[in-house]
């Protein structure tokens, strides 16, 4: 294919995520230029990074026009809830993700609660409150731990689990009373327990197509230990996970919500995230995002072997979607993050040893948070980098991973050495 004739794509987010999402479309032969906003440091060394914020839509959708861009894919949701998608098809453009009234499956728990329960799907028993007494009054006739839930983006953070009534109390106070993440409400949610386990799949409205299994580790420390964070570390395939729960999570929970969002008269586009658990009463939902998860795109992406704009097309258009396979190797990705992560931490942290760690080969260092200075990488973000290790079975990936991020060196720096240690 002539260079003029490839697509020009533009990546809409900055993180590892997005690194990802760039180097599996540097793959395809049909993709041509690739710009990213904001992008980072590491990749800018595969895509022309655009100095806008992934929440400036208006800005981006004129950059696209003026830059003759084919497709754009959006990263980040909280592009996809101020209505990005929208804003791009009202301008004749291209972009895969959802609506904005479709991304709600993530921004509101209740919206997400609401319809696992008309449409049957498993999850949580739960109720909504907006108000604090009554919550509170519901909250100690329950049993303990209990899970709460804000009701509204809160990256990652608002969700508490509440091992006795004081810590339940004082939660609710911050999230009804303090408006402390801003007006709302709160999802009282039954306590799960069970390996976790995310299946993203891409869909078009009823239709759903899965990807590889993958699973995260959100606690900072070893032993899963620790706050919650974005996550510092996933692995693909999750060998705990088997065919059996993975048919029964594609017919029993993804495909009966895609059609319930249809429906609902907000069909969904683009990558429905399934966070769930495998609970000894069958696999439940945990939550719903309304794109790729970060850091599980960065073991999942590295393993499809087809062609990502292909099946981006295909979403966008409606048009056949290829045969979509995936390598059997295992990945395994291991985040190094700023000390002092998921907390305050400091930036500007030269970062040495890259080039050593992938001239092992069989690694891919994807940036989540780096900037360049005087032609070095820094550390500029909590979550840094992933490096990410193949192998013939996990257990090798992890010993070729860890390999890796022995040869990088930098002052500020910590990570989890126990990343798949469920199956290890
Ligand atoms: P979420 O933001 O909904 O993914 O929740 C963050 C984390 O809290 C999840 O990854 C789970 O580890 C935990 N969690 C959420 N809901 C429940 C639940 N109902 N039971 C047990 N753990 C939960
Ligand atoms: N890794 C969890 C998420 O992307 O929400």
């Amino acid at each position: 294919m002539e260079n003029s004739q490839k697509a020009k794509v533009l990546v809409v987010g900055g993180g590892g995520r997005c690194h990802a999402i760039v180097d599996a479309l540097s793959r395809s032969p049909k993709v041509g230029k690739i710009y990213c906003a904001p992008g980072n440091a590491g990749i800018a060394a595969q895509a022309e990074c655009v100095p806008l914020k992934d929440t400036q839509v208006q800005e981006l959708k004129d950059f696209a026009l003026e830059n003759g861009v084919d497709l754009t894919v959006v990263g980040p949701e909280v592009a996809l809830a101020a209505g990005i998608t929208d804003v791009f098809k009202a301008a004749g453009l291209r972009i895969f993700g959802p609506s904005k009234a479709a991304a709600t499956i993530e921004s509101s728990k209740d919206f997400a609660k609401r319809l696992m329960e008309k449409y049957d799907v498993p999850t949580a028993a739960f109720r909504t409150f907006e108000d604090y007494r009554t919550a509170v009054e519901y909250v100690r006739g329950g049993s303990f731990p209990v899970v709460l839930k804000y009701d509204g983006l809160a990256a990652g953070k608002g969700v508490v689990i509440a091992e006795d009534f004081a810590r339940a109390d004082e939660t609710l106070k911050d999230m009804l009373l303090d408006a402390h993440f801003g007006e709302g409400k709160v999802v009282v949610e039954e306590f799960l327990t069970g390996p976790e386990f995310s299946f993203m799949c891409f869909v078009d409205g009823e239709k759903v197509w899965p990807m590889a299994v993958s699973q995260d580790h959100k606690r900072a420390y070893e032993g899963d230990k620790g706050p919650n964070t974005g996550g510092m570390g996933a692995y693909s395939p999750v060998p705990l996970i088997t065919d059996e729960d993975i048919a029964y999570s594609l017919e029993y929970i993804m495909k009966p919500v895609a059609a319930g969002m249809v429906a609902e008269g907000c069909p969904f586009k683009g990558v429905l995230y399934g966070g769930l658990m495998k609970t000894p009463a069958g696999v439940k939902v945990i939550e719903f995002n309304c794109r790729f998860g970060d850091p599980e795109t960065e073991v999942v992406l590295p393993r499809l072997e087809s062609d990502i704009y292909d099946i981006f097309s295909a979403v966008t258009d409606g048009t056949p979607m290829p045969e979509i396979r995936w390598s059997p190797k295992s990945a395994i990705g291991f985040v190094l993050a700023s000390k002092g992560y998921p907390g305050s931490y400091e930036k500007g942290f030269a970062i040495e040893g890259l080039d050593e760690a992938e001239a092992l080969g069989d690694i891919r260092i994807y940036h989540m948070g780096t900037a360049m200075k005087d032609g070095k990488y820094v550390t500029s973000g909590g979550r840094v980098l992933m490096v990410v290790g193949f192998g013939e079975d996990l257990k090798s990936a992890q010993a070729h991973a860890l390999k890796a991020v022995s040869c990088i060196r930098c002052d500020n720096l910590f990570h989890r050495r126990d990343i798949g240690w469920r199956v290890l």
